[in-house]
């Protein structure tokens, strides 16, 4: 730090500062005043230059040319890439120790899509067989009967339906219902890792840092159930070499799966007519009441 007098810089915080005190709701008080304070402190602590300035206001605006109000929403992939997802997800989730963990929700999630059977292939294009099965239960471990499980996944070419037009309108999504015993089954095939889009603005930063833009492979789900909180997590395949270093910190220890190689059927796999040979992962998630 320079030695200078920086009485001024303190006037204008406190100035600014101050120009939220008569704010009606307290609460967004605090958080003006509090983001007026941050925002200042960093600003003097790099001593931040003018084209500096101007080039986080263009950094910004077009981060929000980028967004086109359905599929591509750079200001949250940017939110991600700085780890305030996964900080906002921690702060809301301090939750008991038996439920499961939550993750990053993502941009790329698709209200509405098509409600499957027990064990329904929601796979429309190429990739190795799956079959995702499990319970879901809360914290005492009773079913959860009637759950509802949203699910969606990139397929091979690493992009979701929906990004990518060329694919079949639902397809690697769709929302799967728990049977009286809590039970859940979803054909499908084993996610692959994929980049999160660099064509924008975020993209641009993650090269000025040298980051690469990997997710690990993972299956997104949002699972509902009437009296308990929604559960916004992923499945990570377990052997994925991204792991380490997802681009948007969304990994958990406890929400990694392996996917074993099945060349014989069980019971369930043979009603649902898998192909063989195939990949079985199984989870049990936990629920927490509202
Ligand atoms: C996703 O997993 O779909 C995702 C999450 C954060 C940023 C980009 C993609
Ligand atoms: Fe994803």
């Amino acid at each position: 730090m320079t030695d200078h007098d920086n009485s001024m810089e303190k006037l204008i915080c406190e100035q600014a500062v101050n120009s939220f005190a008569d704010a009606t709701d307290a609460r967004y008080k605090q958080i003006m005043q509090s983001l007026v304070r941050h925002l200042h402190a960093f600003v003097s602590e790099v001593e931040l230059t003018e084209q500096e300035w101007f080039e986080g206001i263009r950094f910004l605006t077009e981060t929000g040319h980028k967004c086109d109000g359905q599929v591509r929403q750079e200001f949250i992939l940017l939110s991600d890439t700085l780890g305030v997802s996964m900080l906002v997800d921690a702060i809301n989730h301090r939750h008991s120790a038996t439920a499961t963990e939550t993750t990053v929700f993502g941009p790329f999630y698709i209200e509405g899509m098509p409600e499957r059977a027990f064990g329904e292939n929601m796979a429309f294009t190429p990739g190795e067989a799956a079959l995702v099965r499990g319970r879901v239960v809360d914290t005492q471990g009773n079913a959860l009967d009637g759950a509802v499980l949203d699910v969606w996944q990139t397929a091979e070419n690493g992009k979701y339906s929906g990004q990518d037009t060329e694919q079949p309108f639902g397809n690697l999504r769709g929302r799967y219902r728990t049977d009286a015993d809590g039970c859940f089954a979803i054909r499908t095939i084993v996610p692959v890792c994929y980049p999160i889009p660099t064509d924008g603005p975020v993209g641009w930063m993650l090269k000025a840092a040298n980051r690469h833009p990997w997710r690990p492979a993972h299956l997104h789900f949002m699972i509902e159930a009437p009296g308990y909180r929604k559960l916004v997590t992923h499945l990570f395949n377990h052997d994925d070499p991204y792991l380490a270093s997802d681009a948007v910190f969304g990994v958990k220890q406890s929400l990694q799966v392996i996917y074993e190689d099945r060349t014989s059927h069980d019971d369930l796999s043979a009603r649902l007519g898998m192909p063989l040979p195939f990949k079985r992962a199984c989870y049990e998630f936990v629920m927490e009441a509202a």
